[in-house]
């Protein structure tokens, strides 16, 4: 007797064989001798079966059921025209009558119940992307011969500015949930070489904004001896793996949440490249604003970029965009300083096309002692809590710079989806750490 899933089960070989099914009832459909049920396996896919209605008693949505009977091709079958032909059903368990999930929720009752919002088909098939993207990243840095290494997440001091700083307490000490492993991962190129590490990132954003969590997934590398050039390069070559791969892969995925993905069959190496003046003279010439305080005033070199006009440098195309060589004052302590031109970072973003927006962060650390200690007095940083990272720069330092990247950032992207919620099974965000 053969268990399968609906996936390898809609194969010409099962035709006509006795099979079973397990899995939950997602739609039913009563007539007087025969119920039509629409059984949902446990990697999302579908199946119709035709049971006579007198097995079906008290059988509710959401029921779990292993179904046995025999596969035939029917074209009015939903989902490929397959249909099985039952004969006995096993019940595990009968779901409560009331379950909360139909077709008509408000997106709050959709995200408190979200440990039951994810067995919808759509959530199942970006999680299976997800996974994919993971697969494919590892393989990428695997095959590039770049060591994986974790860091922790429990630490002393901030990455990324105080702000958004998720504050614990650590027994009698204050700690924090980390922003970034780059710390970290500069400590293991001294001993590794090329690392990268795949981690959860904490930030305390306040803001409600479609691209911002509090906890998001953070692939992140770092290498000695790298150019920024290398840098941009190593970046470009990465996504259109995982893309092209993903591609591949995940054909059947990307069709369910109809997703054309023409636009991203085209993304190659290299991509396009803006220097951060460059932006800011488009933007102005765009005549962006800046609101602040209630006024708004024009745009101007050293200001950051926001999503908004991320949004305006992107819209138009179709493929990421790096924005290199940022003003120190809007970047971290620890970027490196141009040494032909002074106040300016050696950093590169990466906006993703079709205004998504920043999706990666880097470029080259600021190796000498001296300067990195000025910049985190500017910023007012406790020195006592980064001693072990200045040692990095005492003992041996090497030139050298990685960058971090947002998987659900990339997702928004790849997916086509908006809201940064819609990537994850359980977002969290400044409203909601439940469930
Ligand atoms: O630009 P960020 O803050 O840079 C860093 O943390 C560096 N220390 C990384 C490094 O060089 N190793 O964050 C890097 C990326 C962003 O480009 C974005 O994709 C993502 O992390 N990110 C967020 N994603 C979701 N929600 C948030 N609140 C995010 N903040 C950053």
């Amino acid at each position: 007797m053969l268990n399968i899933r609906t996936a390898e089960l809609k194969k010409e070989d099962y035709i006509g064989k006795y099979v079973s099914i397990k899995g939950w009832i997602h739609r039913i459909r009563k007539q007087k001798e025969n119920t039509f049920l629409l059984i949902r396996d446990d990697r999302g896919g579908i199946i119709q079966c035709i049971i006579e209605s007198s097995k079906t008693n008290n059988l509710t949505i959401e029921s779990s059921v292993e179904i046995f009977g025999i596969l035939q091709k029917d074209s009015r079958a939903p989902e490929g025209g397959y249909e099985l032909k039952a004969d006995r059903l096993h019940i595990f368990s009968i779901s409560e009558s009331d379950y909360p999930i139909g077709e008509y929720q408000s997106l709050d009752l959709l995200l408190e119940k979200r440990h039951l919002t994810i067995r919808t088909r759509r959530m199942t098939m970006v999680s299976k992307i997800r996974a994919a993207i993971l697969y494919f990243s590892r393989k990428w840095f695997t095959d590039n011969d770049w060591i994986e290494v974790t860091a922790p997440v429990i630490v002393k001091g901030s990455v990324e500015g105080g702000s958004t700083l998720f504050n614990i307490k650590y027994f009698d000490e204050d700690a924090y949930l980390s922003q970034s492993a780059q710390l970290y991962l500069e400590a293991m190129i001294f001993s590794l070489g090329p690392v990268w590490s795949i981690t959860p990132s904490f930030r305390a954003e306040k803001s409600r904004t479609v691209r911002h969590l509090t906890e998001f997934l953070h692939l992140e590398a770092e290498a000695p001896w790298v150019s920024l050039e290398d840098l941009i390069k190593l970046q470009e070559e990465l996504i259109s793996f995982v893309i092209q791969n993903i591609l591949k892969g995940n054909k059947a995925e990307f069709e369910f949440l109809k997703r054309n993905v023409s636009d991203l069959e085209k993304i190659s190496p290299p991509f396009d490249r803006i220097t951060y003046e460059m932006a800011i003279d488009k933007l102005q010439k765009e005549e962006f604003k800046i609101v602040e305080k209630g006024s708004s005033r024009k745009i101007e070199y050293g200001d950051d970029l926001s999503i908004e006009s991320e949004r305006i440098l992107t819209i138009n195309s179709s493929k990421p965009l790096f924005v290199i060589g940022y003003p120190l004052q809007i970047k971290p302590f620890y970027v490196k300083e141009e040494v032909s031109k002074q106040g300016l970072g050696i950093a590169a973003d990466l906006l993703a096309p079709h205004g998504f927006g920043e999706i990666t962060s880097g470029g080259l650390r600021e190796d000498n002692l001296q300067k990195l200690e000025d910049r985190m007095v500017l910023e007012g940083l406790q020195k006592s809590n980064y001693d072990w990272y200045l040692d990095l720069r005492r003992y041996g330092s090497v030139p050298h710079g990685g960058f971090g990247l947002g998987i659900e950032r990339l997702m928004r992207w790849f997916l086509n989806i908006n809201d940064i919620k819609d990537t994850l099974p359980f977002p969290r965000t400044i409203r909601r750490i439940y469930p």
